[in-house]
Parts: C-alpha cells; sequence; structure tokens
C-alpha cells in the first residue's frame, strides 16, 4: 500500500507544499525575458546569504562547481595537496582533483566528521598541504574554532563543504563565515533542494566572492573581458526564481521540524544493536540527514531489508570511501581509514524530512526498536 508507505525523502509532499509557488516563479522569470544572471539570481543570492549570515552568497551550477570554485578563488591549484575526509559524496574529493590539486585523506572521528588531530598530523608530515576541505557530513557542524587555529597556525586555506549544512553553526557561527567559505548544494535531496542542479558559495570575504563571480562565468571580469580561465557555472535564473520565493522561505521552519525529529530519534531510538552517536560538540546541526549505526556490520543490510520490508525508505552515506573508488590512479584500501571504513560499512540513515509525520516517525522508531 503505497499510503503506508514512508520514503526517505518525499518529493510528492514538497510537490504538493510548494507547487503554486513554483510555478508562479516560473511564470515571473520567464515573463522577466531574462533567462540567465539576472534579478532572480542576485536577489536569491542576497536572501540566501542573509538567512545563512554571510555576507556574499555566489550562485552556481551545483555543489561540486561551487567547491572547485571556492578552491580556485583561494588560489589551490595544480601542485597543492587538499585534504580532505574519506566519509563524503565523491563530489567533495572530485571538485579537489577538478581545481587541479591533488585529494589527500584523513580519518575521521565517530560522528564521521574529519578528525581535526589526524588533519593537523597530516599538515604536519605533508608541507604540500595548502587546503583543507572539511565536511559537515550530515547537517552536523565541524568545529569551526579549531579549524581557525589549524588555518593560522599552519597557513592553510580552509573550504567548507556544507552541501549537507546550510544554515547549521559551530559554536553560534554560521559554517563558512571565518573560512575562505562554505559551499553548498542545492541537488534536491538536501535541505535548500532545487527542482534541478545548483549550488553557492557562501563567504565573507569579499576577494573572495569577486574571484567567484569570475570563475563561474568564463573568468569574465565584465563582458568579454577574461581575466581567469573559469567555467560556465551558472546558477539559472529559473532555479533561483523557484528556491527565492518558493523553497527558501520554509527553510527555517524545515529545519527546525528536522530538529524536533532528530531529537524524538535520539530519546527514543533504544535497541543494543544500534548505535546513536547524537550531535558534536558546539554543533548546531540540521540534520539533512539521521544516521544509525549498526553494532554488527554484517546485519546493516539485513536491517535496511527489514526496514524496506515495512516499507520503510533508507539510504546509505556512503558505501564506498571517496579515498577507494576506482577512478582514482591509486585508489587506497578502505582499512587506510579504520574509523571511516567502519561507519561505511554499518551506517544507514532513516527518514528525517519535514513532510515526515509524528504518526510516521513513531512507526520508524517503533520498527527500529523492534529488530
Ligand atoms: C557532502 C557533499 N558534497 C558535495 C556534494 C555535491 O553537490 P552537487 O550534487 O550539487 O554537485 C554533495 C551532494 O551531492 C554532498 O552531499
Amino acid at each position: 500500500m503505497s499510503s503506508s508507505s514512508i520514503p526517505a525523502v518525499d518529493f510528492a509532499a514538497l510537490w504538493a507544499d510548494i507547487g503554486p509557488q513554483a510555478l508562479e516563479a516560473v511564470a515571473r522569470m520567464g515573463e522577466s525575458g531574462w533567462y540567465v544572471l539576472g534579478t532572480e539570481v542576485e536577489q536569491f543570492e542576497r536572501d540566501l546569504a542573509a538567512a545563512h549570515g554571510v555576507e556574499h552568497a555566489i550562485g552556481c551550477a551545483s555543489g561540486l562547481d561551487a567547491i572547485e570554485i571556492g578552491l580556485r578563488a583561494a588560489g589551490i591549484g595544480p601542485g597543492d595537496e587538499v585534504l580532505t575526509t574519506p566519509l563524503t559524496a565523491f563530489a567533495t574529493a572530485l571538485a579537489i582533483a577538478r581545481a587541479g590539486a591533488t585529494p589527500r585523506f584523513a580519518d575521521v572521528d565517530e560522528f564521521g566528521l574529519l578528525d581535526l588531530d589526524a588533519v593537523e598530523r597530516a599538515i604536519e608530515r605533508h608541507p604540500a598541504i595548502r587546503a583543507v576541505v572539511p565536511v559537515h557530513l550530515y547537517g552536523h557542524a565541524v568545529d569551526g574554532a579549531r579549524l581557525q587555529q589549524l588555518a593560522e597556525a599552519h597557513d592553510v586555506a580552509i573550504l567548507e563543504d556544507a552541501a549537507q549544512a546550510v544554515l547549521a553553526r559551530s559554536d553560534g557561527r554560521p559554517v563558512g563565515a571565518d573560512t575562505i567559505g562554505a559551499a553548498t548544494s542545492f541537488y534536491p535531496t538536501k535541505n535548500l533542494g532545487a527542482l534541478g542542479d545548483g549550488g553557492a558559495l557562501l563567504t565573507n570575504r569579499p576577494e573572495i566572492a569577486a574571484a567567484a563571480r569570475e570563475l563561474r562565468d568564463y573568468g569574465q571580469r565584465a563582458k568579454y573581458e577574461h581575466v581567469r580561465l573559469g567555467l560556465n557555472s551558472r546558477l539559472d535564473e529559473l532555479h533561483a526564481a523557484i528556491l527565492r520565493t518558493a523553497v527558501l522561505p520554509r527553510l527555517v521552519a524545515a529545519t527546525d521540524r528536522r530538529r524536533v525529529i532528530a531529537t524524538r530519534y535520539l530519546a527514543e531510538l533504544d535497541n543494543e544493536q544500534l548505535i546513536v552517536p547524537g550531535v558534536p560538540q558546539g554543533s548546531a546541526s540540521v540534520w539533512h540527514l539521521f544516521p544509525v549505526f549498526v553494532v554488527d556490520a554484517d546485519q546493516r543490510d539485513a536491517f535496511q531489508a527489514y526496514l524496506r520490508e515495512q516499507q520503510i525508505g533508507t539510504a546509505v552515506h556512503y558505501p564506498i570511501l571517496a579515498s577507494a573508488q576506482e577512478a582514482w590512479d591509486a585508489p587506497e584500501p578502505p582499512s587506510a581509514y579504520p574509523v571511516a571504513d567502519r561507519l561505511a560499512r554499518t551506517e544507514l540513515s532513516l527518514p528525517i524530512h519535514p513532510y515526515l509525520s509524528d504518526e510516521d516517525l513513531t512507526r520508524v522508531i517503533a520498527a527500529c526498536n523492534a529488530w
């Protein structure tokens, strides 16, 4: 019975909610006769920057591009090594390679976030590391004060991957506010999801914002004046229009709902076969995902199948470490990063989205506890 299925992400409910306003936005954009880099993008960038709590937002074609553009705006390129986490979407590491740099990896902590002690040791051992890309995985904020301390002590650029963490704060500070910046994604499943691809660089640094605006637009400073070898990575007016008036105005309430759901999971999940890690110190998490970790790695797939039988949708983030992907010339064995390896083999993301009802949440919790 489809009426009793609980999807991991509910696009039908999303469209039922935003559809009329999205169609209005499409009509507004269409009637404007201006489809690339116009007033919709400009206004959306202003609204997004204000909502997140930074000075500048630069709309791009994807989160992948926003990371590449942020790194290149900071002067990172060929010959540089960039340290990141193996437990992330492949896009994080791919963006480093696309910027011309070489990705290097360090292990994660029990929350799945980059282990900043391991980062510091790696920076001390490898002087070619000129930047670090921490990932605010699952919507948890990596420790911002520690990131700043690393940047200052070791002269490395920090570009944060906030694809899953728009509005997240570390000790009250918006992620990306005190570093080079943060790249976010508008991929449809994300907290601020578009009806297609998109992303943005969020930053407080005017020189990074200016460079990013050039890089996303063929490296143009003014029309037909190319000062860098850039990309075509502009957020479409169409997506900006829909995001601005149909999606962004709902983001605070949607994030609050995610937090209510997470609070119930944290209080009510009770099964010795499941590890529920909670929230990292100082993180005002936005709960893009709600990860649990199965004690016995061999049982993870059985747990997922059990929930599927009860029509409860889940997903694994991520089954293969970014460092182990065969796209690299020399993929590293998963065992190179033991904590990330264990988390990748035991993680399952439970449904957490703003349209999840209290009744459905009760059903998910009961199913998990009965397993
Ligand atoms: C952590 C992380 N980084 C980067 C990306 C890439 O974003 P996009 O799909 O917009 O390119 C994603 C999402 O797919 C992500 O979850």
